[in-house]
C-alpha cells in the first residue's frame, strides 16, 4: 500500500475534498486524523467505515482558525499514532462577495479559516517533523484562484493567493530540514462549496461548458493526487503548486 503506516492529518476531513482524501489515504494504509468543526456524527460514520475495512482513524474536534486548535490536532496525531508524516491543510470556506460589499467580519473569517489555518498548520507540523528528526510533507489545499481572479469571491481569492506565497516561502525555509510544502490547486469540484451552482442546471451547464474537459471534478480526482504526493513518489517537488482543473484556467472562447 502506498501510505502504509504513515500518519496523515486532514483538516476539514469530514466533507468534500477532505473526506475523499481521508477515504483514499485510509485505503492506502495511512493512520488518519480527521479534523472537523461540525457534524461529529458524520466523522463517526467515516471512522466506522475505515475501521470496518481494517484501517485506523481518529477524529478531533478542533477549530484550525486558532493556533490552539492546531496544537490540539497535532497533539492528537502524535498521542494516537506516535508520529506525524503528512498534514493536509484542507479546511476552507468562501462567501461570494466582491470588493465593494465584503465586510470586515467576512474577510477576517475567510482569512482565518483558509490562510491562517494553513500558516499555523504548516508551522506546527514542521516543528513536529523537526522534533521527530524525520522528513515531512505539508500539502496546502489551494485553488485555481491562487492565481486566477474570481470576481465576486474576492476574499477567497486573496486567501488562496496568500496560500500560494505561504507554500513557496515555507517550502524554501523548510527545505534544509527535509520538509516539503506543496499546494494542490483544484478547479471546480462537486463538493458542498459548489452546491448552489450544482443544484442550478443553467449555472451548472455554464460552468461545465467553461471547462475544457467538459465537467466538474469529483472529490476523488483531487484525493488521488494528494495520495500520490503523500506517498513520497514526487519527492523532488516542493514550494510549488499542482493544478488539477480540467484545463479551466486555460479556457478561452477563442474569439
Ligand atoms: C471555488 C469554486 C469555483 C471553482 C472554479 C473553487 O476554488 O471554491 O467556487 O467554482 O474554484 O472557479
Amino acid at each position: 500500500m502506498l501510505l502504509d503506516g504513515k500518519t496523515i492529518i486532514v483538516t476539514g476531513g469530514n466533507s468534500g475534498i477532505g473526506e475523499a482524501i481521508v477515504i483514499a489515504a485510509a485505503r492506502e494504509g495511512a493512520n488518519i486524523v480527521i479534523d472537523y468543526v461540525a457534524h461529529g456524527e458524520v466523522t463517526d460514520q467515516i471512522i466506522a467505515k475505515i475501521e470496518a475495512a481494517g484501517g485506523k482513524a481518529v477524529g478531533v474536534d478542533a477549530d484550525v482558525s486558532t493556533a490552539d486548535g492546531i496544537h490540539s490536532m497535532v497533539k492528537t496525531a502524535v498521542d494516537t499514532y506516535g508520529r506525524l508524516d503528512v498534514i493536509v491543510n484542507n479546511a476552507g470556506i468562501e462567501n461570494r462577495t466582491g470588493i465593494l460589499d465584503t465586510t470586515e467580519e467576512e474577510f477576517e473569517k475567510i482569512m482565518a479559516v483558509n490562510l491562517k489555518s494553513a500558516f499555523f498548520g504548516t508551522q506546527f507540523a514542521a516543528k513536529q517533523f523537526i522534533t521527530q528528526k524525520t522528513p515531512g510533507l505539508v500539502i496546502n489545499m489551494s485553488s485555481v484562484h491562487e492565481d486566477w481572479p474570481m470576481p465576486g469571491n474576492i476574499a477567497y481569492c486573496v486567501s488562496k493567493g496568500g496560500t500560494r506565497m505561504l507554500t513557496r516561502t515555507a517550502g524554501v525555509e523548510l527545505g534544509p530540514h527535509g520538509i516539503r510544502v506543496v499546494n494542490v490547486a483544484p478547479g471546480a469540484v462537486d463538493t458542498p462549496i459548489n452546491a448552489e451552482t450544482v443544484a442550478d442546471p443553467a449555472k451548472l451547464k455554464m460552468l461545465d461548458d467553461s471547462i475544457p474537459v467538459g465537467k466538474l471534478a469529483q472529490p476523488e480526482d483531487i484525493a488521488e493526487m494528494v495520495v500520490f504526493l503523500a506517498s513520497g513518489k514526487a519527492s523532488y517537488m516542493t514550494a510549488t503548486t499542482v493544478f488539477i482543473d480540467g484545463g479551466i484556467m486555460q479556457g478561452s472562447v477563442g474569439l
